[in-house]
């Protein structure tokens, strides 16, 4: 099997390099060709949700089990846990880290990861913090676009929905800047644009980015629509929400117009921003893409526990 160096903990894009893509990459192959295993044999996966989720915690305890691994998990930890009865997060760490080998986190607070790690004595992987980023779910997308377009080089893609609440879009754009000659078109509504900090670094690393408010010529243009959800929780009034969400629906109409290789991702739960029509198109690679992400994560177990 193919050989990565160990990350100690798994919290932004930034931390990877371009080499750690590569080799991450390809055991995510081998872990495809053969998903049966015992590299992880009795160590434990300890799975800690505040927020909830279907596709990163189902697929990472999965991975766990291949991998000949078991699974402990809160999976409703802020009414669950001893949260609810005000233990701080970095209490919570302290005890878990001392009940197996990594710790896989999703939190309602950007910065939440980051925080576990600094005090946990295991490796702690972030599935999400926030608004800030969702580092495994941008590391099989990356694996799904060279997997389905055939390389990341020189790619061009457009980004869609709601990128200021997005996480996922904000570890990819962090992940794209490790490549050449990438394209990102950012397509959303005014009040959810993608932040600064992100034009600010994909500029600093020669990623050449605009925006425009028009999907149908962007999807002419680019090897993949990444379209996002407006994420409702993340309003602080329904108001708003409803003012937001519609304005941007891949449909029929769009994948006429779209190139014949170019493909169509989704970080998944949809809700209304791709039609059901559009799935039995072969260029809809959201679940081809869900479906990759039992692999990255067993790559990445396999990566950080040692
Ligand atoms: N893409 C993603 O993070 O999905 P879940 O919220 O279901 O984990």
């Amino acid at each position: 099997m193919s050989e990565m160096k160990k990350f100690k903990h798994v919290i932004e894009g930034q931390q990877f390099s371009r080499d750690d893509l590569d080799d991450l990459f390809a055991i995510a192959r081998d872990m495809e060709k053969k998903p049966v295993r015992n590299d992880l044999s009795g160590k434990v996966l300890i799975t800690l949700f505040y927020e909830p989720s279907t596709r990163t915690r189902l697929s990472f305890e999965a991975a766990m089990e291949h991998l000949g691994g078991s699974v402990i998990s809160t999976e409703n930890a802020a009414n669950f846990s001893s949260a609810a009865k005000g233990e701080t997060l970095e209490d919570t760490i302290r005890v878990v880290s001392g009940y197996g080998d990594v710790i896989v986190i999703r939190h309602f607070e950007s910065g939440a990861a980051k925080l576990a790690s600094s005090v946990s004595s295991i490796p702690v992987i972030n599935a999400g913090d926030g608004t800030g980023q969702h580092p495994t779910q941008a590391l099989l997308d990356m694996y799904t676009i060279q997997k389905e377009v055939g390389h990341i080089d020189g790619i061009s893609i457009a980004m869609v929905g709601d990128l200021a609440n997005g996480r996922t879009v904000r570890s990819l754009a962090y992940l794209l800047g490790k490549y050449a000659n990438i394209r990102i078109v950012f397509v959303s509504p005014e009040n959810v644009k993608m932040r600064d900090d992100i034009k600010e670094y994909l500029s600093r690393h020669n990623v050449k980015w605009e925006e425009s408010s028009d999907l149908e010529a962007t999807a002419r243009t680019v090897d993949v629509v990444y379209q996002t959800r407006i994420q409702r929780e993340r309003f602080s009034s329904i108001e708003e929400y409803e003012n937001t969400r519609g304005i941007y629906v891949i449909t029929k109409e769009t994948l006429d117009v779209m190139q014949k290789h170019a493909i169509v991702m989704h970080p998944l739960p949809r809700v209304d921003e791709i039609a059901y029509e559009v799935d039995t198109d072969p260029r809809a690679a959201y679940f081809r893409q869900a479906h990759n992400g039992l692999y990255i994560r067993m790559a990445l177990l396999s990566s950080v526990v040692s």
